[in-house]
């Protein structure tokens, strides 16, 4: 029915499995606008906003502090369709999901994806620093758990002192300042926060603009399967 009404719809849900239901429908594009698993289009401003800011992706090291969650997910998708290198540093018991790293690879077998449990040790050479919320949305009941686990992966100014002086600062938003990130850093020249949200909307719009391409639709929806 929605296929009807709309040329796309953009769906955010708890569980991944949902957005794939509904686009398993074929009615129309289905935009994945952040599940449990990945957060695709916060993704494509990432390496927008790393290709304006590093002037390419060849080799360039995204470093994420934090949870393995959804964004970290997409994010090191993006680093291995691009040539590029990303490191996790997290605590233990909060990496990546091990299929969704199996698949990248599977697909993208000189992807260059690691883990590093000390934040100082993983920023050595990174290019750019990434973090997320400690919690992220349907996680409230683990914050205590989660705050005490991430409290040595906050991005401050004495992490990054161990960087390179040329790494760029990304955070998806909503920040919790303070806790994963400081002000201090979230407000510094290498920040690249606000430009990284304003890449939301620019993103997005060549994300349309591909998706309600007539032959895109064409070839890949079957309006003869809309129920
Ligand atoms: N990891 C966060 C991202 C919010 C844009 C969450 O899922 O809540």
């Amino acid at each position: 029915m929605l296929g009807q009404f709309v040329d796309a719809v953009v769906c955010r849900a708890k569980k991944h499995e949902h957005v794939e239901l509904l686009a398993s429908f074929n009615a129309m594009p289905v935009i994945n606008g952040l599940t449990d698993l990945c957060h695709p289009c916060q993704a494509m401003a990432d390496v927008l906003t790393v290709r304006e800011s590093l002037g390419g992706y060849q080799n360039k090291h995204i470093v994420f502090v934090g949870d393995g969650n959804n964004v970290a997910q997409s994010i090191a998708l993006c680093t291995a369709m691009l040539g590029m290198k990303f490191t996790l540093s997290c605590p233990s018991g909060y990496e990546m999901d091990s299929d969704w790293l199996a698949r990248i690879a599977a697909r993208y077998p000189k992807s260059q994806i690691e883990t590093v449990a000390d934040p100082h040790k993983a920023v050595a050479n990174a290019d750019a620093i990434y973090t997320d919320v400690w919690t992220s949305m349907g996680q409230e009941a683990e914050m205590d758990a989660r705050r005490a686990a991430f409290a040595s992966y906050q991005v401050n100014e004495k992490l990054m002192a161990a960087a390179p002086s040329h790494a760029r600062v990304l955070h998806c938003l909503p920040a919790v300042r303070g806790q994963e990130i400081t002000d201090a850093v979230i407000d510094s020249d290498q920040s690249d926060v606000i430009r990284q949200a304003g890449n939301r909307m620019h993103a997005q719009k060549g994300l349309l603009v591909w998706l309600l391409n007539r032959k895109w639709i064409d070839d890949n929806i079957r309006a003869d399967q809309a129920i």
